[in-house]
């Protein structure tokens, strides 16, 4: 069992309050961290930036060609998700994990990430922390997001279970929070009948329903949970599960 690999999306939806620039939810993430340190075998973690990335994403309009601005924008953005992820680390690691930080920018060679080493430290029984960042790609700031990282590291690592907390109950018929009607759908195997609204710099629910069903192509058991409620992962399986199950 100690070979298990479990993929963590911790969503800036739920780690963050995602209208306020800068604003760590310590709770949620203390949370989470409470959980996920019961999990058995190897763990890679990711984090999101909620308005510690997208905030100044938007306000510099990046992704885009790079000019005097634009580099300064992602300078502040790649210091602000550094700032969220020291702020991560230090609640896993006071929940008796080793987190280990990498920043997904200084993994590029070449275009392309080469997680070698997070994985040397991973085999070693850390726990590599990744983040969305921004990184330069060509005459660009382009933002790798860390569902992107999540779907790289499937297709790389083809984990055991791949879990990612968001700030809903689950994937809904609708967007919940726009329409009162929306349902839950606890079981979801392509994205007909589902109205999933972009949103935020990265996409929104629209691109993590697709980032979702690729994965499932490379991972085991792919969920979407409440990080508000991140409790519910001891119910995986049972009755009682309150979440969506990728099929
Ligand atoms: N069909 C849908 N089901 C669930 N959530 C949806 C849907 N359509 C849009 N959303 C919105 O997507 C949001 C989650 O996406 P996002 O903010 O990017 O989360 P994260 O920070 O976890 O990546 C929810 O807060 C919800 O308002
Ligand atoms: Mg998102």
């Amino acid at each position: 069992m100690q070979d298990t690999i479990t993929l963590v999306k911790m969503g800036g939806s739920v780690i963050t309050r995602k209208n306020s620039y800068r604003n760590f939810s310590r709770r949620h993430t203390d949370d989470i961290a409470a959980q996920i340190a019961a999990i058995k075998g190897y763990m890679i973690i990711v984090h999101g930036g909620g308005s510690f990335g997208h905030t100044k994403s938007r306000e510099y309009s990046i992704p885009g060609v790079i000019d005097d601005s634009k580099r300064n924008g992602s300078s502040l953005i790649h210091y602000d998700m550094l700032d969220l992820s020291l702020k991560v680390a230090k609640s896993l690691l006071n929940h008796g994990l080793a987190p280990y930080i990498f920043s997904t920018s200084s993994l590029f060679v070449s275009g392309k990430p080469d997680y070698t080493t997070p994985l040397y430290y991973m085999k070693k029984g850390y726990t590599p922390l990744l983040f969305g960042d921004t990184y330069v790609d060509e005459n660009r700031i382009s933002i790798y997001s860390g569902d992107s990282i999540m779907l790289d590291l499937a297709r790389l690592l083809h984990p055991s279970r791949s879990i990612f907390f968001s700030d809903v109950d689950g994937i809904f018929t609708d967007d919940p929070k726009r329409n009162p009607d929306a349902r839950l759908i606890p079981r979801i195997h392509d994205n007909h009948g589902i109205r999933a609204t972009g949103g935020d710099a990265t996409g929104g629910m629209k691109l993590k329903l697709s980032t979702l069903l690729a994965m499932k192509k490379h991972s085991g058991e792919v969920y979407l949970i409440n990080g508000k409620f991140p409790e519910r992962i001891r119910y995986i399986g049972k009755q009682e599960f309150i979440g969506t199950v990728i099929e």
